[in-house]
């Protein structure tokens, strides 16, 4: 039904609108008594087969939905509702700013992909953190990010200051240092930089959420060199975080089907979906390698299919995350991903997506896929 009748109505519209009718559509129809529960048994019933321990949390799927559709964290239950293991909401700067402005998101549809600069348009961490105090059952991360308006200086107080709003209410807690939409925001990826921002955070988040310290995670760039990701992976490992999402949109223009001039003519902005994909798996096979098992690995970046989906988990992901597919397959694309996985898993012979990826990561695992096995 998406692909035939909703998709190309939706398609019709400027990509933003389109964002907010489906969404808004998703969220008013998510609030009429019963559909909730009509949505969840349709699109994501409960199966412990496909549960996922991660990040000391129970996941009911590997599929999560990446950071950037739910800016404000205002419909991740209704999300939730079509399927996905977790809704990664933000990014979230400190103070509430409305993005550059529009338009600021585009299709590229030869080549099943999206450019966007949004620039964090946000409501920021103190109207985010009120929706996040509300009781829930689902899985959300929160995902954090720099204010445009305050100076590179001074970022580090306002991740701080986002931390000690959200960090108590998020399940999982990312530093987004990634976005190419934030001028002067991805070099804080330069261990010089990172290394007293992600101390700062991790701090904090000791401080205010004690014990219950929730897993901090860095998303990271597939545009930086593979020295600089082995560095802030060891930097990662070094300062005790819990893992790492790779990664966020890149700049590149390189080996696009849309022509070179209309790919210009949209501007500036970083380019999701399809594109990314090489890129994205080289970046977790590189962390992979480097970390071992010592920090969960959280993929993003293209994936599209079962086949996308099980590559990444053989190459070392724990959770997969996905946004542009999600626009160009509709709402069944979460459920989609996640049986097929399963599907795939038993026919290697294992019960659960848990035990294959027990396997898949294990010494053996690694091996056996080395030498060309399962
Ligand atoms: C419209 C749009 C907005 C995004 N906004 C954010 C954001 O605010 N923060 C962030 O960390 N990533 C953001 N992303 C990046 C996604 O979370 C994801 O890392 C990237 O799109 C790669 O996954 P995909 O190929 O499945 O889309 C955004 C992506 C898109 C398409």
């Amino acid at each position: 039904m998406y692909s035939s009748l909703i998709k190309p109505v939706l398609f019709r519209l400027p990509a933003e609108t389109a964002h907010h009718v489906a969404f808004g559509a998703l969220r008013a129809a998510h609030a009429v008594p019963g559909v909730k529960a009509l949505l969840r048994a349709r699109f994501a019933p409960r199966d412990p087969a496909l549960e996922i321990s991660a990040l000391g949390l129970r996941f009911p799927s590997p599929i999560v939905l990446a950071a950037g559709f739910d800016k404000n964290a205002a419909g991740y239950e209704a999300l939730c509702s079509l399927g996905f293991g977790a809704v990664e909401v933000g990014t979230i700067t400190g103070r509430a700013q409305p993005g550059n402005p529009q338009p600021r998101l585009f299709r590229l549809p030869a080549d099943r992909a999206l450019l966007n600069r949004m620039g964090f348009n946000n409501c920021g961490s103190l109207s985010a953190s009120e929706r996040l105090r509300r009781a829930r059952t689902d899985l959300v991360g929160v995902n954090i990010g720099k204010t445009k308006a305050v100076a590179d200086e001074a970022a580090i107080s306002d991740y701080v200051e986002s931390t000690e709003r959200l960090g108590p209410l998020a399940d999982y807690l990312v530093v987004n240092v990634s976005s190419p939409n934030t001028p002067g925001l991805r070099d804080l990826q330069a261990v010089s930089r990172l290394r007293p921002l992600l101390e700062a955070v991790k701090d904090t988040l000791t401080r205010v959420a004690g014990e219950r310290r929730p897993p901090l995670l860095v998303k990271i760039a597939p545009d930086l060199a593979d020295p600089e990701i082995v560095a802030v992976a060891d930097l990662a490992v070094e300062l005790g975080l819990d893992g790492i999402v790779a990664t966020n949109t890149t700049i590149a223009r390189a080996g696009l089907a849309t022509p070179a001039p209309e790919v210009e003519a949209l501007g500036s902005g970083g380019i999701s979906g399809r594109p990314l994909q090489a890129r994205a798996l080289a970046v977790l096979r590189l962390l992979r390698e480097r970390v071992g098992a010592r920090l969960t690995l959280v993929a993003a970046g293209g994936i599209e299919s079962v086949d996308d989906a099980w590559e990444r988990l053989k190459a070392g992901a724990t959770l997969l995350q996905i946004y542009t597919a999600f626009i160009y397959e509709g709402p069944e694309l979460p459920s989609r991903l996640s049986r097929g996985l399963l599907a795939r898993a038993r026919a290697e012979g294992f019960d659960t997506l848990q035990a294959a990826l027990a396997f898949h990561h294990s010494p053996r695992g690694v091996l056996a896929a080395a030498a060309g096995g399962p």
